[in-house]
């Protein structure tokens, strides 16, 4: 498999950020998954299904149709045709998204339809369970981390006029109901490099996670040359 960078993390450790940048560096690609859920959440609210029932949600899984680039510099999502890459950060859909996520039929969906577009890699994928269920033999294992504070501090930022404390307490929230699901439940994969990023700057991070994807890019090709010398 070419190079694939599997970010994972909890909201808020600067996953977006950090992969855009990593793949814009690298020259790769870049899939938001978490987008890919917003996507599916923001077509069951617009269609009235009732989402907090797993039984009715999963008995529409199967039918929007989710389209997602992979540009590093233009994040483009459709659903059914239809451009929702305004809507789905709404405080509507950010609401529901973990109740959707949790419902095993629409991972099933989406992982397939992730694992579509990751095919060859040459990708930077950012979500929560990419190193462990996703692309479980991707190279490069991230998983981000920064202190509760931190996290909280950063998505307030970027949600005009929301209190830190009612943030925190979203986030808090949504962690839960993404660590303790029983399907695909957000957990460090054993082979991933844990980067804190409470006390880093968004540049140092991405030359961090350059630094190893290069590392491992360089042993590929260095154990695939001898590999080589072996052959007869
Ligand atoms: O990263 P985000 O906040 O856009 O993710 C939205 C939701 O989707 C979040 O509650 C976790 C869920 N998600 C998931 O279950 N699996 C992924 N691979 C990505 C996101």
């Amino acid at each position: 498999m070419t190079l694939v960078i599997a970010m994972d993390g909890p909201s808020g450790s600067g996953k977006s950020s950090v992969s855009k940048g990593v793949a814009r560096a690298l020259g790769l690609r870049y899939l938001d998954t978490g987008a890919m859920y917003r996507a599916v959440t923001w077509w069951m609210l617009h269609e009235g299904v009732p989402v907090d029932d797993p039984a009715a949600v999963a008995a529409r899984a199967g039918d929007p149709d989710v389209r997602c680039g992979t540009d590093p510099n233009a994040s483009a999502i459709s659903v059914g045709g239809t451009d929702v890459s305004g809507p789905i950060r709404s405080a509507e859909v950010t609401g529901a998204v973990s109740a959707v996520a949790a419902v095993p039929e629409v991972r099933e969906r989406l992982v397939a339809l992730q694992r579509e577009i990751i095919g060859a890699g040459g990708i930077v994928v950012e979500g929560r369970d990419i190193g462990t269920v996703v692309a479980p033999d991707a190279p490069v294992k991230i998983y981000l981390t920064a202190s509760a504070e931190i996290r909280a501090q950063r998505r307030s930022k970027e949600l005009a006029g929301a209190s830190l404390s009612s943030t925190q307490a979203d986030m808090a929230r949504r962690d839960r109901i993404d660590s303790t699901r029983k399907a695909d439940p957000l957990v460090r994969a054993a082979d991933a490099v844990e980067v804190d990023t409470t006390s880093l700057g968004l540049a140092e991070v991405i030359t961090e996670i350059v630094q190893i994807a290069k590392g491992a890019d360089a042993g590929d090709r260095v154990r695939e040359a001898l590999s080589a010398e072996e052959r007869p």
